[in-house]
């Protein structure tokens, strides 16, 4: 095979037949790990290789986030990297030497993988490192990196999109892009025109990087998911005109579209085309036909519907400009006998935390919020206050955490984050 015919044909699999990989083509793609580049030549590198399901199913459940395909897949190859010597001996910023040389092994496996007609895919969401050394008994020194599912495809996926190459790569100098935006946590520094381009560009830029959409996809459904969804059961009914605020990955809307017979009446509201047709690609994965689409245009909210019964509102006021602006656009389009279904996050109690975190949290780039944009938690007295003067009532409420109590009350106090509110609205 043509290296660039490999290299571009190359796609995750999640999808394998049962029928095992021959001895002698797994031979072939861990030989073409060894010539892989290392960091000094070192070669530090070591290769589990899994076949017996139990322990498969002891990888996936107990150390990687349940995810399906490695049960699946009737090969894993578990990579590891001894970076003993890197550790003592880098003292300036790190590099990550011994990183980049397995990621070279691995991609190497990836295509020697495909050119032999076997299904790759790179799994790096590794849970607990230590008790995947444990269930392969592999010293603790040694680190896992990520694991390889290999088997025969069942799937033939489309190729993600890929950034264009002039938008990333620079000549002599770094051009800075034409939209750059305000690299600030804080929402309300930013325009609705920013924020509708970027979440137009990064949802494509990451690939499938919204958490919520890969949850759906690849069944590692969280509890607030799996309550949300009870909650939108239980409060839709069969013929209700469902306004779905800012779906961005498409996340939760796939959930809404599983649980509905006809898509056409759920509508969703997004800030740009962009981000639209980034959640259509991601929708034809699920074989579900497509909802109605509205695009916010200019740098006000206005959401092109009304009659609306119910609207889901998962996660969202707290990452735009004006929150006020759009629960007043909601109030608008809203019937009055109509519900609205809102999920937030409540600040935590511990201000200590957040008075740390915040040259940190000052900066989008460095933030965990790089990939999903500006977003503020209010704390509970600014959202009820919020819903009051935005006309509306709390019928129902629920509070609830998803890492239990004690893990919860210390990742409030440390990290500023606090409980999950649920709450279903009616106009007053
Ligand atoms: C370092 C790394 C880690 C990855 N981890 C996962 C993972 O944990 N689960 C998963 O489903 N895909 C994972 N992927 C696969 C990416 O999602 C995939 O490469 C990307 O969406 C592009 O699709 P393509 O490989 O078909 O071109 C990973 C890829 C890389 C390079």
């Amino acid at each position: 095979m043509e290296i660039f015919d490999a290299i571009t044909g190359r796609r995750s699999i999640r999808k394998f037949a049962s029928k095992a990989v021959p001895k002698e083509v797994l031979l072939k793609i861990l030989d073409a790990a060894r010539w892989a580049p290392s960091a000094c030549n070192r070669q530090l590198w070591e290769f589990v290789v899994v076949t017996d399901h139990d322990t498969k199913r002891q990888i996936a459940d107990n150390a990687c986030f349940k995810q399906k395909f490695l049960k699946e897949a009737p090969t894993l190859i578990v990579v590891f990297y001894d970076d003993t010597k890197e550790r003592r001996e880098e003292s300036g910023p790190r590099k990550h030497d011994s990183i980049q040389s397995a990621a070279a092994a691995i991609q190497n496996m990836n295509l020697a993988a495909y050119a032999l007609g076997i299904g790759s895919l790179w799994v790096c969401s590794i849970k607990n490192m230590m008790k995947l050394n444990k269930i392969l008994r592999v010293p603790k020194r040694i680190r896992p990196v990520a694991i390889v599912a290999l088997g025969y495809p069942r799937e033939t996926p489309e190729a993600p999109p890929r950034r264009p190459l002039e938008s990333l790569v620079h000549y002599e100098k770094f051009q800075q892009l034409q939209n750059s935006y305000p690299n600030s946590t804080d929402p309300r520094k930013w325009s609705l025109n920013e924020l509708a381009t970027f979440r137009g560009e990064i949802c494509w830029y990451g690939g499938t990087i919204d958490p919520e959409f890969t949850l759906e996809k690849y069944n590692m459904e969280s509890r607030a998911y799996q309550k949300l969804m009870a909650f939108f059961e239980e409060y839709d009914t069969p013929k209700s005109k469902v306004l779905d605020i800012l779906p961005f990955g498409g996340g939760y809307l796939v959930g809404l579209l599983k649980r509905v017979e006809d898509p056409k009446r759920i509508h969703c509201f997004e800030l740009s085309g962009s981000n639209v047709r980034f959640i259509r690609q991601n929708l034809k994965t699920f074989a579900l036909s497509e909802p109605i689409f509205h695009v916010n245009r200019g740098n006000r909210l206005r959401i092109e519907s009304e009659d609306v019964d119910l609207v889901t509102c998962f996660f969202r006021l707290e990452k735009l400009p004006d929150p006020e602006a759009m629960l007043a656009e909601i109030h608008r389009v809203l019937k009055d006998s109509g519900h609205v279904l809102l999920a937030t996050e409540l600040r935590g109690m511990g201000r200590l935390g957040h008075i740390v975190q915040t040259p940190k949290r000052k900066n989008l780039h460095t933030s965990r919020l790089w990939s999903t944009g500006p977003s503020v938690l209010f704390s509970k007295g600014e959202f009820f206050k919020m819903i009051t003067l935005g006309n509306f009532k709390i019928i129902h409420q629920e509070l609830y955490r998803e890492d239990g109590w004690i893990k919860s009350i210390g990742k409030q106090i440390a990290r500023s984050e606090g409980v999950t509110l649920l709450a279903l609205l009616e106009k007053t």
